[in-house]
């Protein structure tokens, strides 16, 4: 049986070891989302990036560059990390350097910690990505972004989700956070807009009178048949985009 571990924020990565490990790099609301956006538009990659200047450098090599801070786009930059700025069909066939406040920060540290096989995670492409996690017949870590280092709701419900979606024949939690991760997902799983509204990014948005709503559409499932993953230092997808609705 593979089993199945689950980090809160990558803060705790310290704790954990991810060699020969598939991580999964889950950031709702709204990195991975937004890249699973991204690749089933037909972005050839995705750069993650540390900072906005260093994101900027490579606006010269012809990246678009996309950068997003508490939740607002960079001033300065090309784009910045809702969804529904990744559903132009001008993007297919670009390249992107890609800075967010957490996600991409997640999917950097776990990088260096030498897994297996880093995948991107999101409600639009589970299906998908539980078929790849099923593929790879490995031991799985479901690593939340969190916000700033801390505790986000979105994230832990998501990975409760991957878990219920495995099933238990192959995979058995190994941790508490797996285990509170299913358990929130299995209570709330018919309602799962009414509790992420609740929830401080969700809030975050308000106050921010965000004028998309992009709690809504991270919420859908299997509106993407990608799954992004790492190669070297950037994110590419090898899994057939389904027809583009
Ligand atoms: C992040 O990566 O921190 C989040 O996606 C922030 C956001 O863009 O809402």
């Amino acid at each position: 049986m593979n089993k199945i571990e689950v980090i809160h924020t990558p803060a705790l990565l310290p704790l954990y070891d991810l060699k020969g490990k598939v991580v999964v790099v889950i950031d709702i609301l709204r990195a991975t989302s937004t890249m699973c956006v991204a690749f089933n538009t037909g972005v050839n990659k995705i750069l993650p990036v540390a900072t906005p200047d260093e994101c900027l450098m490579f606006k010269e090599f012809d990246f678009i560059i996309a950068a997003e801070r508490n939740a607002v786009k960079v001033p300065g930059f090309d784009m910045g990390n809702s969804p529904f700025e990744y559903e132009n069909p001008f993007l297919a066939g670009k390249n992107i350097a890609f800075t967010t406040t957490n996600g991409t920060k997640a999917i950097k540290m776990a990088k260096q910690m030498g897994p297996e096989k880093i995948l991107i995670g999101s409600f639009l492409n589970i299906s998908a990505l539980c078929r790849k996690i099923k593929e790879s017949n490995k031991d799985l870590v479901l690593l939340c972004s969190g916000w700033k280092d801390k505790y986000n709701l979105e994230d832990t419900l998501f990975a409760g989700a991957v878990i219920a979606h495995l099933g238990n024949d192959e995979f058995e939690m190994k941790d508490d956070a797996a285990l509170s991760a299913y358990f929130l997902f299995e209570q709330h799983q018919d309602n799962l807009e009414a509790l992420v509204r609740k929830s401080s990014h969700a809030e975050r948005f308000t106050l921010l009178h965000l004028q998309t709503d992009d709690v809504k559409f991270c919420l859908q499932a299997d509106i993407c048949a990608v799954v992004p993953e790492m190669e070297g230092e950037f994110l590419v997808n090898h899994t057939p985009m389904a027809s583009h609705n």
